[in-house]
C-alpha cells in the first residue's frame, strides 16, 4: 500500500455496464456519503452531453476534462466517486485517485456487459459496426488497469444490493484500523 495514501472517499472503477452508478448510489447512502459521477461533474461543468463533446472535440479532449475532474476530488472526503469507464486507464487518474480513495472495481465478462448495454445508445464508444467486438477489444486492453484497483469485484452473480454490501464491508475493513 502506498504510504501517502489517506482514505477518505471511495472510487468505483470499471467497464461501461458494470452497474457502477447504481452501486455507487446505493453504497452512498449506506456510508452516508455524498455521492458524485465523473461523466455527470464534465456534463454540468461544460454544459454538454459526454457523447458531443467526443464527436465535436473527440475523445482526447473528454480525456483531459477526465483528467481536470479528477484532480478537482483531489480535496473531497466522504464521497463515492463514480467514474467512466476509461478513465483509470490514465496513470495520472489512478495515482490521484490512489491518495484519498480505495479504488474498487466493478467486474464482468464481454457477454454480461453487451446484455447490459445493447438497448442503450448514449456511449460514443459503442456506437461501432461491431459494438461486442469493441466491447472484447477495449475490455482487454484495459484490464490490466482495472486489476490495480484494492477491490475487484464480479457482478455478475450478485445482486446491485450484494455488490453494495460487500463493497461497504471492504470500506470499513480498509478505514477500520487506522
Ligand atoms: C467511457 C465510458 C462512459 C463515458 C464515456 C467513455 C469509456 O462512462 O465516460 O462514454 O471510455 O468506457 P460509463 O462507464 O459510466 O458508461
Amino acid at each position: 500500500m502506498q504510504s501517502d495514501r489517506r482514505i477518505v472517499n471511495l472510487a468505483l472503477i470499471g467497464f461501461m455496464g458494470t452497474a457502477k452508478t447504481s452501486v455507487g448510489r446505493l453504497v452512498a447512502e449506506s456510508l452516508r456519503f455524498e455521492y458524485v459521477d465523473t461523466d455527470e461533474m464534465i456534463q454540468s461543468g461544460t454544459g454538454r452531453i459526454v457523447s458531443d463533446i467526443f464527436k465535436t472535440d473527440g475523445e482526447a479532449a473528454f480525456r483531459a476534462l477526465e483528467e481536470k475532474t479528477v484532480a478537482e476530488l483531489a480535496s473531497r472526503v466522504k464521497t463515492v466517486i463514480a467514474t467512466g469507464g476509461g478513465l483509470p486507464t490514465n496513470l495520472n487518474n489512478f495515482t490521484s485517485l490512489k491518495k484519498h480513495a480505495l479504488i474498487v472495481c466493478l467486474w464482468a465478462s464481454p457477454e454480461k456487459i453487451w446484455e447490459r448495454v445493447k438497448n442503450q445508445s448514449h456511449r460514443p464508444l459503442l456506437h461501432d459496426e461491431n459494438p461486442q467486438a469493441k466491447i472484447r477489444e477495449l475490455l482487454a486492453a484495459r484490464e490490466p488497469f482495472y486489476k490495480q484497483a484494492d477491490v475487484l469485484l464480479n457482478t455478475e452473480l450478485r445482486s446491485v444490493r450484494e455488490v453494495a454490501q460487500q463493497i461497504v464491508h471492504q470500506f470499513r475493513l480498509a478505514t477500520s484500523s487506522r
